[in-house]
């Protein structure tokens, strides 16, 4: 689909790659881009409408679903991340809120939109997820388990939709340089590296972006997980947990 005089409803629009994505949006010539937040007031990008948007809230969703019911593209950005293992982490609902705004919070916009997408001739669904998708680290294990499992739900609501011809498209990237990943001094891909990939995607047709050498390298290794990708996070970790890394 083109992006230019496409309606483009971004969540998380008001910071980090949200921002990014919505920018990127303008200046491809989206016709109208919807800036979705929890705090609208922090949306004030030119160009941007703000929206109240809290995804976990779904009257909230389906408000803004019958308010933006022009969107042909819905780029689901917003997530959290708590860097979590699952046996040791200090507050258990740390997954919970994770799988309650990556998968389910994602769930309910897709559901919410697909009706909206359907009157619009079919349009996009861009579904943020992570390199983490593919397999687990101890470092973000229950955030890596809801972006597993915000990944099948991209890959169902692929099949689902495809009768009335909207393309789902699932992103993966390894650390981006927003506030997300602050904590970390490992290589980072830009924000606008990683909007710009994906809405040339869009614009080809694509299902999916590997954002960076690490999604494409992971998932080249997924058949021989065991072999090639556990090893040497288990390495790692035992070095962390004993005290020498
Ligand atoms: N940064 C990375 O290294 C990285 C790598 C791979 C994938 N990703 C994914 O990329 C996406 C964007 O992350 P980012 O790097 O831009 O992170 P970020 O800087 O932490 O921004 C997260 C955005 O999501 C919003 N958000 C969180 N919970 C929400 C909710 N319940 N309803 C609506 N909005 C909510 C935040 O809004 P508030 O300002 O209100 O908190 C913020 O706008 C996420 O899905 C993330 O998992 C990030």
């Amino acid at each position: 689909m083109n992006i230019s005089g496409s309606v483009a409803l971004v969540t998380g629009a008001n910071r980090g790659l949200g921002l990014a994505f919505s920018r990127e949006l303008v200046r491809r010539g989206a016709a109208k881009v919807y800036g979705a937040a929890r705090n609208p007031a922090a949306v004030t990008e030119p160009g941007v409408l703000p929206v109240a948007l809290d995804i976990t809230d779904g009257d909230q969703v389906e408000r803004v679903a019958a308010q933006c019911a022009d969107v042909s593209l819905l780029v689901n950005n917003a997530g959290v991340l708590r860097y979590s293992t699952f046996t040791s982490a200090p507050d258990p609902d740390a997954a919970r809120q994770e799988m309650e705004t990556n998968y389910f919070g994602t769930l309910r916009m897709c559901r919410a939109f697909a009706p909206v997408l359907a009157a619009a001739g079919g349009g996009a669904i861009v579904n943020m997820l992570s390199v983490t998708s593919f397999f687990t680290n101890p470092f973000d294990a229950s955030y890596g388990a809801s972006k597993a499992a915000e990944w099948s739900l991209t890959n169902g609501v692929r099949i689902e939709l495809h009768h009335q011809g909207t393309l789902v498209v699932a992103v993966h990237a390894g650390f981006i340089d927003t506030e997300m990943a602050a904590l970390t001094d490992a290589p980072k891909i830009s924000p606008e590296s990683v909007a710009a990939q994906v809405f040339d995607a869009v614009e080809a047709g694509q299902v999916e972006v590997l954002a960076d050498e690490r999604s494409r390298d992971i998932k080249a290794k997924l058949s021989r997980d065991h072999e090639l990708i556990y090893p040497p996070i288990q390495e790692f970790w035992d070095a962390a947990v004993s005290g020498t890394s």
